[in-house]
């Protein structure tokens, strides 16, 4: 099995439209922004993630992120965003990673190795200290926070929700 972590291309646009289609407009927090979107918006879409990633025209009160799509043998199967920096709101509630797995390949693993290789990201980028905040009903994704080290900071009750904070140390990567 070859997994690759590859950051959102405007060359990739076309290939990758079926799989935002796919993927659900909105789970436990998780959002994509795609999802029932003409192929035109969604070559723009692209296009605003990729400026994201480089700090371009962000929106007021929004951070740099990069989006991320894993292909597990060459198919796209998920996608995680990863914030380059926190703001203060973000270090409440958001943090810096999210995690997203076609329904059809979830529950073989996949959440696992998406939050893995997005914290190896993480590493490369610098961040020292990643924090992930998972709902507490969301047993699959605090799951893999847990799985792949990371440690229980505390439970709050957030926006209603009752939510999970883990922080990770990604020298122990
Ligand atoms: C959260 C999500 C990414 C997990 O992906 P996944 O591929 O299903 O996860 P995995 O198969 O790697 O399983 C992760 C862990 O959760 C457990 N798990 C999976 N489904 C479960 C379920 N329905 N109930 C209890 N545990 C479950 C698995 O057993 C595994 O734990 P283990 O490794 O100790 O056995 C996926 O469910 C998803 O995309 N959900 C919608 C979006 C979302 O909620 N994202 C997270 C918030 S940003």
């Amino acid at each position: 099995m070859k997994i690759q972590l590859k950051p959102l291309q405007l060359s990739d646009a076309n290939t990758l439209y079926d799989f935002f289609q796919k993927l659900p407009a909105s789970e436990n927090g998780k959002n994509n922004r795609a999802h029932g979107l003409s192929k035109e918006e969604f070559a723009v879409w692209v296009q605003k993630e990729i400026d994201s990633s480089h700090g371009k025209n962000l929106r007021d009160g929004y951070v740099p992120g990069t989006t991320f799509i894993m292909y597990v043998d060459g198919k796209p199967v998920g996608v995680s965003n990863l914030r380059h920096y926190l703001n203060d709101n973000l270090k409440k509630d958001g943090g810096h990673i999210g995690t997203h797995i076609l329904p059809e390949y979830r529950g073989q693993g996949y959440g696992n190795i998406i939050k893995l290789e997005t914290l190896k990201k993480a590493k490369e980028m610098g961040i020292k200290q990643v924090l992930i905040f998972n709902h507490d009903d969301n047993i699959p994704a605090w799951r893999t926070s847990e799985k792949m080290g990371g440690k229980l900071d505390s439970i709050n009750i957030v926006n209603g929700i009752k939510t999970r904070k883990y922080v990770f140390d990604t020298s122990k990567l």
